[in-house]
């Protein structure tokens, strides 16, 4: 089955082409991403209005190249009746931001009725999970066994679901305030980083001490499965509030640069000390074969290495699965991928549903 996938829940505007191997895992032949985040980095957050507007201009050229670069089929120099070689079109309807939903689902209840090919609504979060199934060059399609767990971790989400099957995916914990990703990026804007601050912080934290701060490890130590980020957020906002230290001044930015490494490495190593710690008491909880990752934060070097790291010091009969970085962040292969399982959806209204959840 070859599924053309389209996601535009945020400020990606995403297409691609996946096929669908006897294995359970797909293949990818075509992806393609255009991002306003640069139109959003200034101020701090993303701007839906704009967001959207953006989706606009990108979908159509966005679609046509992953159907250009992963069936040779041109939208531009397209006859009347030539139809592209896919067997159906996958769209994420939510969780988002409605007015940049709207542009993929109604780009895409336009292309199924054009080519009369089945719809399927695709909700964001299992495309996060499924971005686990897809094989592509420097990844050769895992085995995945159940039951496994699943973190994931993103700018709106802090989800540990639980596996069993695929039909049978329960989410066992989250976070009660503010996701992972967010506590990256809130924390980036205190030190005056350009949203989102994830990638960033990670790059900086490099050179910094991470034992420079003790910052708290929310939740560390309760007995559910459940994060709290908040705190944390706020521990560094009266760290910089006590000192007055103001990396808006350019001047005592560069006169005080370990400082920020120092900070950026303090606070990664709290978020990523509590995700790691979680994941793993989970894990041993329902006792999995697999733990997988997915979403932005997924993408987070330190992150993996101390996953990789714990679970094979307490679970060494445990496989660890994170997809490349370029899969984790927002993009449409996992969507088309998740679509491959939950194909049996019901398809004959597909409505946007900025609130959907597991
Ligand atoms: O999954 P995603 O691309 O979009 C959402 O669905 O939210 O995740 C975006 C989030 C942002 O908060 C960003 O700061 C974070 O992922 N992120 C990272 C890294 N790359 C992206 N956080 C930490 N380290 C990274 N390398
Ligand atoms: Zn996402």
């Amino acid at each position: 089955m070859t599924i053309l996938g389209i996601e535009t829940s945020c400020d990606e505007t995403a297409a691609a082409v996946l096929t669908n191997n006897t294995d359970n895992t797909s293949t990818l032949l075509s992806n393609t991403v255009a991002s306003s985040l640069s139109l959003h980095a200034k101020t701090g957050g993303i701007i839906p209005e704009i967001a959207a507007r953006e989706q606009l201009k990108y979908i159509l050229p966005v679609i046509t190249k992953a159907l250009e670069d992963g069936v040779g089929f041109s939208l531009t120099t397209t006859k009347k009746n030539d139809i592209p070689p896919i067997d159906a079109i996958a769209v994420t309807y939510g969780p988002g931001l409605i007015g940049s939903l709207l542009v993929g689902v109604e780009t895409a209840k336009t292309l199924s009725l054009l080519w009369d090919k089945p719809l399927i609504p695709v909700n964001h979060l299992y495309g996060h999970l499924y971005a686990n199934w897809i094989s592509t060059n420097e990844y050769q399609g895992p085995k995945i066994s159940f039951p496994a767990l699943a973190l994931i971790v993103s700018g709106g989400h802090t989800d540990l679901v639980l596996m069993k099957s695929h039909s049978d995916i329960t989410v066992i914990g989250g976070t009660r305030d503010d996701a992972a990703g967010e506590a990256f990026d809130k924390i980036g804007r205190l030190l005056n980083l350009p949203y989102p601050a994830g990638p960033t912080i990670s790059r900086l934290a490099q050179k910094g001490d991470p034992k420079a701060f003790n910052l708290p490890r929310p939740m560390i130590g309760t007995p559910d499965f459940d994060f709290s980020f908040s705190g944390l957020k706020t521990a560094v906002l009266n760290l910089v509030k006590k000192h007055s230290w103001d990396f808006t001044d350019t001047t005592f930015s560069q006169n005080n640069q370990q400082l920020l490494y120092d900070l950026c490495a303090s606070a990664e190593t709290a978020i990523v000390d509590v995700l790691v710690k979680k994941l793993i008491k989970a894990a041993k909880a329902y006792d999995v074969s697999t733990i997988l990752l997915g979403g932005g934060v997924a993408a987070n070097t330190k992150l993996k290495q101390t996953l990789h790291q714990t679970a094979s010091n307490q679970l060494p009969g445990t496989t660890v699965i994170v997809p490349p970085p370029y899969l984790c962040t927002d993009n449409a292969a996992m969507i088309a991928a998740a679509a491959y399982f939950t194909k049996d959806f019901p398809q004959e209204s597909v409505t946007a549903d900025p609130e959907l959840y597991f």
